[in-house]
């Protein structure tokens, strides 16, 4: 049985104050968690080290939202994966679709950044999804393959081994429109075969495959339960505390099944 781990992708929310106010209550709320899946939280850049104080002793991990495939030097207003990893990080998320929308990052530069976080020691959660075009127009494969194949480019088995991947379809993101568990799980084991053709089955088997696009307390436990189905990366649900809650106990419960 693969560990569930549920993200919260805060995005461009939550300043130090509350940033402090939202990871205290997560706290308070842990007390009473037996574990049972991962949790991670990745505040904006300013809250990182506010973050990593209030996190404290608790069972949350703490990631960033992107980071440079540069390592140091003149490149006005990035943030390297040494410094992320310097504030306590352990975990960065890379190639988020808005990234890719807003900020035109090609599967190129995410591989590159991918490459970095490795080296620096910290957990890529690497995102890929298709368009409602593209998934209208029934490429949805072909486009999770490109990105696939991409991002990991030029990776060994054991860096693929400590990834995790991040199925967010563009459709789902924000819009309250999830994908069905069905069409979730259809796209999570189509990723799971191309990184066991791209290492092993023994690599592709243990690899944690996150869904992410409107996943919400009423939802998560229908997603979770879905055999490829890993975790979740969530964005407007982990902005309050008993909806992120319940979709950890979710998570929690999944894996006790
Ligand atoms: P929502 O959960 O707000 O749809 O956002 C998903 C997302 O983009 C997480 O990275």
């Amino acid at each position: 049985m693969r560990k569930k781990i549920i993200a919260g992708n805060w995005k461009m929310n939550k300043d130090i104050h509350g940033t402090a106010t939202l990871i205290q209550e997560l706290r308070d709320r842990l007390k009473d968690f037996r574990g049972g899946a991962e949790i991670v939280v990745c505040p904006p850049f300013p809250s990182l080290v506010v973050a990593k104080t209030i996190i404290g002793d608790a069972p949350i991990r703490l990631g960033a939202q992107n980071m440079s495939h540069q390592d140091d030097g003149a490149y006005t207003g990035e943030v390297s994966a040494s410094m992320l990893a310097a504030v306590g990080c352990t975990c960065v998320i890379l190639g988020h679709s808005e990234r890719r929308q807003y900020f035109k990052e090609t599967n190129e530069l995410v591989n590159a950044k991918v490459k970095k976080a490795l080296a620096a020691g910290l957990t890529p959660i690497i995102c890929v999804g298709e368009t409602l075009e593209e998934r209208e127009s029934g490429v949805t494969d072909a486009i999770i393959t490109t990105q696939v194949r991409g991002v990991l480019h030029e990776l060994s088995s054991g860096e693929i081994e400590k990834v995790i991947l991040a199925y967010e379809p563009v459709w789902a993101i924000g819009t309250g429109k999830n994908a069905t568990p069905e069409q979730a799980n259809d796209v999570h084991r189509h990723i799971r075969k191309l990184v066991s053709q791209m290492t092993s089955w023994n690599v592709a088997e243990k690899l944690v495959i996150q869904y992410g696009g409107s996943m919400n307390a009423q939802n998560a436990a229908v997603l979770l339960a879905q055999p490829d189905i890993d975790g979740g990366l969530i964005g407007g649900a982990s902005l309050k505390s008993d909806a992120f809650m319940t979709i950890i106990q979710a998570a929690a419960e999944a894996v006790s099944q």
